[in-house]
């Protein structure tokens, strides 16, 4: 039986082991996944353990993804490029460092219709979720970057070459900006969070991205919407980024990803 999971703090409300265990039921395979919450302190401990317990990966989340790449023995360049990673493999007693994340986001830009390359994009944020968002838009000539601590900001601008660095209190100019695709990456918009007071100007963003998915469609998204624009959420981000994970440790691709972000989308 293949073994796999994800590790974070808090897991508890994880889709991923629905998403993964659904695709092993589908492709006949015997496996299953399993969300490991362990603290930071117990962290490598608990991979350490995960990998003698006969587990083949592990997915990573908040908030251990760039500790993930430290103890690896070896990471693919884009993880090393984003800093983080959201999936270690366990091979021949070593741990390869992965980052899928970047993936889900360009698969979800792309499958909305939504393009990966022009002349400006905008970025709101510089937490964990924005490296790997940049990562995929360096084909971008320019990337407008705002994050509400700025030094965050800069330190991000100072690893992707076509990052430049905007105001945070111009954050509302930036929604009126012509651009190829407008991203939040805040938690703004987040339950329990202020929401994100943008007007999208016309033509503004061609494409609106909001990685919130609890609620799944944030005023960002609406205000999108009503737009016309097309848009993606952190539920597609999540299923996408989930297909090159579910293929490192089952060796094959799901069989219906796009049902299962349809059903979760549903669901939730
Ligand atoms: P993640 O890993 O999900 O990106 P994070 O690293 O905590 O989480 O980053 C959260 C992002 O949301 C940051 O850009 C943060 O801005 P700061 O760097 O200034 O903290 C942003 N954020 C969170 N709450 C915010 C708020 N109330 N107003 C503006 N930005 C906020």
């Amino acid at each position: 039986m293949i073994r796999a999971g994800v590790i974070g703090h808090p897991v508890s409300h994880s889709l991923s082991p629905r998403i993964h265990n659904r695709w092993f039921e589908e492709t006949e395979i015997d496996g299953r996944y399993e969300a490991i919450d362990a603290r930071p302190e117990d962290f490598v401990e608990a991979v350490r353990r995960a990998a003698g317990d006969g587990f083949v990966a592990l997915n990573v989340t908040i908030p251990h993804k760039e500790k993930a790449l430290e103890i690896a023995d070896e990471a693919s360049p884009s993880a090393r490029a984003i800093g983080a990673a959201n999936l270690l493999v366990f091979r021949d007693g070593k741990i390869f460092a992965e980052n899928t994340d970047w993936c889900g986001f360009a698969e979800a830009v792309e499958r909305e219709g939504g393009s990966l390359a022009g002349d400006t994009a905008v970025v709101l944020g510089a937490g964990g979720a924005a490296a790997g968002i940049l990562y995929a838009l360096q084909d971008f000539e320019n990337v407008l970057l705002a994050n509400r601590t700025r030094a965050r900001a800069e330190a991000l601008a100072g690893r992707f070459p076509n990052v430049t660095v905007v105001d945070w209190e111009k954050k509302l100019e930036l929604g009126a900006t012509e651009s190829g695709l407008f991203v939040n990456t805040t938690s703004l918009g987040m339950a329990g969070y202020p929401t994100l007071g943008m007007i999208l100007g016309d033509p503004g963003p061609a494409m609106v991205v909001d990685i919130v998915y609890a609620p799944m469609e944030t005023k960002l998204i609406r205000a999108a919407r009503k737009a016309g624009k097309p848009v993606a959420n952190g539920l597609s981000m999540l299923v996408w980024q989930a297909v090159p994970s579910f293929e490192a440790f089952a060796g094959i691709p799901p069989k219906r990803p796009a049902a299962t972000l349809a059903d979760l989308e549903a669901e939730l």
